[in-house]
């Protein structure tokens, strides 16, 4: 059985003022039937866990270093994540594969840690504009996916969810139409079943790229969006539990 899982991902936002204006009415919602989180900045994962102790809510991570531990100055640890229980971790975000050049090595190694601790990779694919205008969008996907996939064995692959956020869509404003988010998911799915016949379906796929309370539903109702990874509207308390109830 696929799981309905809507994550929110704060990026370099938030506060101690934000966590008191966001926090109590999505520790209070109840008996949603798809999982939801927030991935808040690393400093404010304590004081999140502390607030989400009793609730539904999980806590996710943004990244995670690609070394178990050590002399790295600045790293976060898998294993710390665990500690302060975290449950899942993004990994191959486009912000960090543009910004901190990030390569699909790089990211493999931080999969394996996160498994390695427990924690379930949360990992995002997705195309450029330019990339898909010139018609390289399966291909681009596929290449992303081809680094991680094959290498994680079975039970691995069970504790992965893939995003697929399209970099054109993300912060825009510019959603892929459900129509065009279900293509390349279908495609994504076809690929896992091919290389992971027993997880394909077991496997999560989240859409991500400017899902808001009024396009969530559209996009979780085609077959193969198993739910949403959520920037902007994630910091919106009323928005972003308007979504998770779209996906339950
Ligand atoms: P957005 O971000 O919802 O603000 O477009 C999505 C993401 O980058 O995860």
């Amino acid at each position: 059985m696929r799981q309905k899982l809507v994550a929110g991902n704060w990026k370099m936002n938030g506060s101690k003022a934000l966590l008191a204006d966001l926090l109590p009415s999505l520790v209070q919602e109840k008996g949603l039937s798809c999982q939801f989180l927030v991935c808040p900045p690393f400093p404010y994962l304590p004081l999140v866990a502390e607030q989400l102790a009793s609730s539904e809510l999980l806590l996710g991570a943004q990244d995670c270093a690609a070394t178990a531990e050590g002399a790295y100055t600045g790293e976060v640890s898998a294993a710390m994540l665990a500690d302060l229980g975290v449950s899942f971790v993004l990994l191959g975000h486009s912000e960090r594969r543009s910004y901190q050049q990030e390569q699909n090595q790089l990211i493999l190694e931080k999969t394996f840690r996160a498994l390695e601790q427990g924690l379930r990779p949360l990992l995002c694919v997705g195309e450029s504009l330019e990339q898909r205008e010139a018609g390289q969008t399966k291909e681009v996907i596929l290449q992303q996916l081809a680094a991680i996939v094959p290498e994680l064995n079975g039970q691995q692959l069970e504790q992965l969810v893939i995003a697929y956020e399209p970099v054109w869509a993300i912060g825009t404003g510019l959603t892929a139409t459900p129509e065009q988010a279900q293509e390349v998911h279908q495609q994504i799915r076809t690929y896992l079943r091919q290389v992971a016949p027993h997880a394909a379906e077991q496997m999560s796929l989240l859409y991500g790229g400017s899902v808001k309370a009024d396009n969530a539903a559209s996009l979780f109702a085609m077959p193969d969006i198993d739910g949403g990874l959520i920037g902007g509207a994630s910091l919106d308390a009323s928005q972003f539990l308007a979504i998770a109830r779209a996906a339950s």
